[in-house]
Formats: structure tokens, C-alpha cells, sequence
């Protein structure tokens, strides 16, 4: 059977670590030829791009940072020049900068929003003026797709992380109203919101077992994700499979977004 990715070339931003390492494997895995983007851990996305050439697919690792928009521009002529077009953008690359509301500097909110908000903005713009430029092709029914890798804090409050949680917030009123301007191409937009996934970004959550009893009060389901709980959503939302799912969240959270404390309660 032909693999459901078959033909098609993705790009990932955020490939070097964490879900977005492990969607890039995914995509690869279903056959499709991956552009791996990283920020600063170039041995990690080499590693896999090698690991994914060597099992017979085809991957190569890119730097760029989402926040400067000639570096996306960058980024996304090198996926061109090496595979000729791309089908597939997960936009990914986030990161965390915690801290209480009154002490946040202004540096780790910029930070936070520029990258997880206005680097998804640059990399949807790019995507979707790179689906109009290739148009058309057999490979799938959309001319494109882009997902957006959320996460249950575009719903759930989270004090102590107001940047992260706001850039999330952002991100759900980007795809929808993205998603809603460009349906009419047959572009698909939609969102993966990751509850707790076992990556670098939350390893104080999960690492002892006190945290992990905490953690695991508020997963409903009473395990904590993988990556590829998210490869496998990521593969599905990317597919023809889903062709007529457009402007949605995908949560994938174990029943995090279910208020738990509210099971007996209230
Ligand atoms: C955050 C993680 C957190 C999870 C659930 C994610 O978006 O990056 O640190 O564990 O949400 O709260």
C-alpha cells in the first residue's frame, strides 16, 4: 500500500528536539520527504536527518530563527531548491520562559512572543505564498497544508507562564482566522494542542515522582504523552484522511483540557 505521506515534501520547524523532532520522524516515516529546521542544536537535526536517509527517505536539517522573517525566507528557498516544493509546514518551533507575573522581564516576554506567536505568523505567510507559487499537484486534494503546533494552554489558563500561555492564545485566533481567509484555495489550516508530551521543554513536570503523581492529578487518561502521540495526529491532519477537517484544534492531551478537579467536585 502506498504510504499516506507518499510524494509529498513537509517542513518542520523545531525539528532539532522535542514534538517537533518526533513529528518530523512521523511525516518521515509515512513517507514524505522532510525539511528539517532548527535554531541552534545543528548536530540533532543532522542526526536525524541522516537517520532518516539511511532507513531510504529523504531529510535535510536547516537553520533558521522563525523570528526574522529573511531567515524564514531563507528557510523555505533552501526546502525549494532541495525538493522543489513543499505540501506540508508544521509550524512548531516554541519555547518557554517562565516566570511570576510581576518579576517576567520584558526580554522573556519578547522573546516567548516572538518566537512561539510571530515566528508561526512568518512561517504561515511563507507557506501559504509557497502553495500558491507551486500550485496544484497529484500528490494530495489540498493545495497545502499547515498545522500549527498549539497547546492545551490556548484554552487553559497557566499563571506563571502569561507570555507562553498568551502566544498560545495567539496562535488559536491565527489558525482560525488564517484558516478561515485561505479555505477557499483548498488551503487546510488547523492547530495540534499537545497536553503533557514527555519532552525537554516540561522535564521538571515529569522527572521525579513527585512531580509525576502532581502531573499525572491533572491527565484523566493517567499517562503522560509521547511525541508520537503527536507524530501520529500530525500524519492523520497532514493526509488527504482528513481533507475536509479545516480550522480545528486537534487537543491530544489525555482529557487534560477536561477540568479534572472537577471529577466528584464542584
Ligand atoms: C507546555 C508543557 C506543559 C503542557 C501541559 C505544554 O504546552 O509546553 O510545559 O507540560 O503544556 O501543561
Amino acid at each position: 500500500m502506498e504510504k499516506l505521506l507518499a510524494n509529498q515534501v513537509a517542513l518542520i520547524t523545531g525539528a532539532s528536539s522535542g514534538i517537533g523532532y518526533g513529528v518530523a520522524k512521523a511525516l518521515a516515516n509515512a513517507g514524505a520527504a522532510v525539511a528539517l529546521n532548527y535554531h541552534s542544536h545543528a548536530e540533532s537535526a543532522e542526526r536525524l536527518a541522516s537517520e532518516i536517509e539511511n532507513a531510504g527517505g529523504s531529510a535535510f536539517a536547516v537553520q533558521a530563527d522563525v523570528a526574522d522573517p529573511d531567515q524564514v525566507a531563507n528557510m523555505f528557498d533552501a526546502s525549494r531548491a532541495r525538493f522543489g516544493g513543499i505540501d506540508i509546514v508544521i509550524a512548531n518551533a516554541g519555547l518557554q520562559k517562565d516566570s511570576a507575573f510581576a518579576e517576567m522581564t520584558l526580554d522573556d516576554w519578547n522573546l516567548v512572543l516572538s518566537t512561539n506567536l510571530t515566528g508561526q505568523f512568518l512561517t504561515c505567510q511563507a507557506a501559504v505564498k509557497e502553495f500558491r507559487r507551486r500550485g496544484q499537484t497529484p500528490a494530495s486534494k489540498a493545495l497545502g497544508k499547515i498545522i500549527c503546533i498549539s497547546s492545551v494552554h490556548e484554552l487553559i489558563p497557566w499563571s506563571g507562564h502569561v507570555n507562553y500561555a498568551a502566544s498560545k492564545g495567539g496562535i488559536r485566533m491565527l489558525m482560525q482566522s488564517l484558516a478561515q481567509e485561505v479555505a477557499p484555495e483548498c488551503i487546510r489550516v488547523n492547530s495540534i494542542a499537545p497536553g503533557a508530551i514527555r519532552t525537554p521543554i516540561n522535564k521538571d513536570a515529569w522527572d521525579t515522582q513527585e512531580a509525576l503523581d502532581k502531573l499525572l492529578q491533572l491527565i484523566p487518561y493517567g499517562r503522560v504523552g509521547d511525541v508520537d502521540d503527536i507524530g501520529k495526529a500530525a500524519v492523520w491532519l497532514a493526509s488527504d484522511e482528513s481533507d475536509y477537517v479545516v480550522g480545528t484544534t486537534l487537543f491530544v492531551d489525555g482529557g487534560m483540557t477536561l477540568y479534572p478537579g472537577f471529577a466528584g467536585n464542584g
